[in-house]
């Protein structure tokens, strides 16, 4: 026991309740209750001394808090409009003030951190249409552009319409959303068809479904694929949400899945004057299980270099894998219009199209990468969700 326990501290009305247990603070408050250790309370000072006021930065170190943290005493008061404050005394001789709007906020216990943290729908080939906005919309209005930035974040593939067919038109819609993020190979992509080209992509081929260079440990998280032209007969874009795959797979094949979230692959992509290498497995979970990273690329994929006990395995698993990916149950089948942009996150959703005829018709695109997070950080901004509230609430 290392505090000081100052029994109930009822704030006026009665509404919040504070007591003091061996390492950790329990509050009763309107909605539930919450706990909260002593080190995470002492460590989340908001004061002009423990936070740097222009930045919001952490000023203290966590390193130097005392071992036995713990306060003296706690009282919570009504004050004004933050609501009710708690106050802390420490046994360092500091003293904390948080408002319990702030705190509840920050409850990090097992049932509030189930119910946090965003959900994403999940399809598969019954997907009506991939959702669609007007290039004029996405750019020109905050809407618009909220729209769009939604639209990733749940299903993970937007197409927007009506973009100017004009050489390195995708570059500059990148940077009007967030930034181009480079790689080994051109900033702007040329797809067309180029017998001299570097990657199955330049021939008229089909493209199975795939993510792109997974022969990064990072692969750019976000692709923007500009039709400038798409006149030719065949070549209708494909697109298949991998995380919908492989989540019905855990379900359906948990031993497949747990292979698949284990063995690594080796993936790489080079031209006469670049190279990438990187090896990963194709499904990386996040500290709470979900799926965070999905690569997949059975053109890029090189010799199989794992425990011998684990090949005949991982061979199964990742021929069921690729047998879901390539039928009908997951693949959404759509013709592009010259104009349209679509846009991927690509530790998801997998982009591919059919095969097409060289002769029928102008047929190119240019794509660039982004990183999801810029996105994210974008919608973020435009809600005005990226400031955070101090601990203590705040100057009333
Ligand atoms: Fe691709």
């Amino acid at each position: 026991m290392t505090a000081q326990s100052t029994g109930r501290e009822d704030a006026p009305g009665g509404a919040v309740a504070v007591e003091l247990r061996d390492g950790y603070l329990d509050l009763a408050h309107e909605t539930g209750r919450s706990a909260f250790h002593y080190m995470w309370l002492r460590d989340n000072c908001g004061c002009h001394e423990c936070r740097i006021s222009q930045s919001g930065e952490r000023a203290l170190f966590t390193a130097d808090i005392p071992d036995h943290i713990a306060p003296t005493s706690a009282t919570v008061a009504e004050t004004d409009a933050r609501g009710p404050l708690l106050s802390l005394a420490w046994n360092d001789g500091h003293e904390t003030r948080y408002s319990i709007r702030w705190l509840v906020a920050h409850d990090y216990s097992a049932g509030t951190r189930a119910q946090s943290g965003h959900l994403p729908i999940l399809w598969d080939a019954t997907l009506a249409a991939v959702p669609t906005f007007e290039h004029a919309d996405v750019v020109g209005t905050v809407e618009g552009q909220l729209a769009y930035l939604d639209a990733i974040r749940d299903y993970g593939v937007a197409v927007v319409s009506g973009t100017p067919s004009v050489e390195r038109e995708v570059e500059r819609f990148a940077e009007t959303v967030g930034h181009v993020r480079e790689t080994a190979f051109e900033r702007v992509h040329n797809v067309r068809h180029d017998p001299l080209g570097y990657n199955v992509a330049h021939t008229p081929l089909e493209l199975k479904p795939h993510t792109d260079l997974p022969s990064y440990s990072w692969p750019p998280s976000i692709q923007l694929l500009h039709f400038l032209v798409n006149e030719a007969t065949g070549g209708e874009s494909t697109v298949t949400d991998g995380w919908a795959v492989v989540e019905d797979l855990r379900r359906e094949d948990p031993a497949a899945f747990e292979v698949l979230a284990r063995v690594p692959v080796s993936f790489q992509l080079f031209s006469q004057d670049e190279d990438t290498y990187a090896t990963a497995p194709i499904i990386q979970l996040d500290p709470d299980g979900r799926v965070r990273t999905f690569r997949y690329s059975n053109q890029l994929a090189q010799p199989l270099d794992a425990a011998f006990d684990d090949v005949e395995a991982f061979y199964h698993a990742y021929r069921k894998l690729g047998r879901a990916i390539d039928s009908d149950r997951y693949k959404v089948v759509f013709k592009t219009s010259s104009g349209d942009l679509l846009t991927v996150h690509s530790h998801r959703v997998m982009h591919g199209r059919l095969a097409f005829d060289p002769a029928s018709g102008g047929r190119h695109l240019q794509d660039v990468y982004m990183e999801y997070d810029d996105l994210m950080a974008r919608r973020r901004v435009l809600l005005g969700h990226h400031i955070p509230e101090p601990a203590d609430g705040g100057d009333a």
